[in-house]
């Protein structure tokens, strides 16, 4: 397994350009299961969890290619409504294709996700949500079991907001028979881009960017062309990594992102001391000399995202003072925290409560990567640590980072991969 060797402590500033926004291909591309054609989905980031995504779909008999940033799909010859574990389980997303499957063949067999990095992550919301829809739903030997004839509309809640579950549930409305509502609906702007597209594809749905979705069935849709919105935590992550260099820091400006999508960002990183610019399509952050302490709450967009819970820990345990991060999405994301220890950070969790106590410095140290936010938190902590810190297991973060230490070097950090220990 690859591993990032860090030389920490040079100064960063630059330009880079963001990627397409993994969260939102994710849901983009199981969505052309709704309608046999073919699809070309631009702007589409050269990920790891592209490629699980796309071995899942070709296991169903589609069609898929990718060229650079251009994504072509052919749904013409679905020919399996199965979703094996061996594929379900390196990645949760992958339960997005229970719903188009269920709505435009009436059957689908998708294996339950695993827990993932930090602990259980149900989809009983899926499940709830397509089976009000008037789906049989059976749970055997590890397996989502669902049959319809026809789905009906329905009016369906979401008790808790659910990116994956509105996602899921929106595709499999839009073939319904009838009006469907759902309330407290996801607001994150990849559900937006998912709704836009299934609208481009011929499906009508009212309310798309507010928490209620009123969705018309149609009898049949069509392919189409959409490009993908920029990665809003890839455009997060590489502020923060600006933010974080501090004193040693200069300007970075990055482009071909959406300002829009990082309101509750940019106010925090206003109010640890950075200043800030925006465009319509690019950001520019100075850092400040020194870190305030500020403290974040996470919440469902336009909340502070708990995706960038972990890249504000790192930043926090350089701050001047103490701040306290609470993650109220997931209650148990900290893996990162015992390894930002190990780079001398002196943080403490209880619950889903993180306490960070800002230090100087931070000393270069071997430390693992947990998951894919996690391992970001700790290379954006190498960056700016004394000496060496080697980050293990980067599979993780290339999960959801293109090229992620190339796009660091064009900013000045010392960052290579090495092949690493096989363990
Ligand atoms: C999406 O996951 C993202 N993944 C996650 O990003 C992100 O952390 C999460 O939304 C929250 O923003 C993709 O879009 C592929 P949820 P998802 O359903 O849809 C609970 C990354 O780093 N819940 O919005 O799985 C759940 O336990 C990844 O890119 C239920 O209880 O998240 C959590 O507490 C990590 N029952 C809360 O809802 C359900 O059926 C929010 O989860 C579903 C969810």
């Amino acid at each position: 397994m690859d591993k990032f060797i860090i030389n920490g402590g040079k100064s960063l500033s630059g330009t880079i350009a963001i990627g397409g926004a993994k969260n939102a291909s994710l849901a983009l591309m199981p969505a052309t299961i709704l309608a046999g054609g073919t699809y070309h989905l631009y702007n589409t980031p050269q990920l790891r969890d592209i490629n699980t995504m796309t071995t899942l779909l070709e296991t169903m008999g589609m069609n898929i290619s990718q060229q650079d940033q251009s994504l072509t799909i052919d749904t013409k010859n679905i020919n399996s409504y199965e979703a094996p574990y061996e594929h379900v389980k390196k990645m949760r997303a992958s339960i997005y294709v229970l719903g188009p499957l269920i709505a435009r063949f009436g059957e689908a067999k998708v294996s339950l996700p695993g827990g993932c990095a930090w602990g259980p992550r149900p989809v009983n919301l899926h499940i709830e949500g397509i089976r009000k829809l008037g789906a049989e739903i059976e749970i055997e030997a590890g397996y989502i079991i669902a049959k319809a004839k026809r789905l009906k509309g329905a009016r369906i809640l979401f008790d808790v907001s659910s990116v994956g579950a509105t996602g899921n549930v929106m595709m499999a409305a839009v073939l319904a028979k009838g009006t469907t509502i759902i309330e407290n609906a996801a607001q994150e702007p990849e559900i937006v881009q998912l709704s836009e597209f299934l609208v481009k594809m011929g499906a009508k749905i009212d309310g798309i960017g507010t928490g209620r979705l009123e969705i018309e069935g149609v009898d049949e849709m069509h392919s189409t062309d959409i490009t993908t919105i920029s990665d809003r935590i890839e455009t997060g992550t590489f502020l923060i990594a600006g933010a974080i260099a501090g004193k040693i820091g200069g300007k970075i400006r990055l482009e071909k992102c959406n300002p829009n999508h990082l309101g509750a960002l940019i106010v925090k990183l206003q109010d640890i001391g950075a200043e800030i610019k925006t465009g319509d399509d690019w950001i520019e952050l100075t850092p400040s000399e020194k870190i305030k302490a500020v403290n974040v709450t996470t919440a469902i967009y336009p909340g502070y995202p708990t995706d960038m819970q972990a890249q504000w820990i790192a930043l926090m345990s350089l701050a001047e003072g103490t701040s306290i991060v609470t993650d109220t999405v997931y209650f148990d994301r900290f893996t990162h925290v015992p390894e930002l220890n190990r780079l001398g950070a002196n943080i403490t969790v209880k619950e889903n409560i993180a306490t960070v106590i800002g230090i100087k410095k931070l000393i270069g140290a071997k430390v693992m990567s947990t998951d894919l936010r996690a391992s970001a938190s700790l290379i954006l902590a190498g960056l700016v640590a004394e000496g060496t810190t080697e980050v293990l297991r980067v599979y993780h973060i290339d999960r959801g980072y293109e090229s992620v230490e190339k796009k660091l070097q064009a900013l000045g950090a010392n960052i290579s991969r090495e092949q690493g220990e096989e363990f």
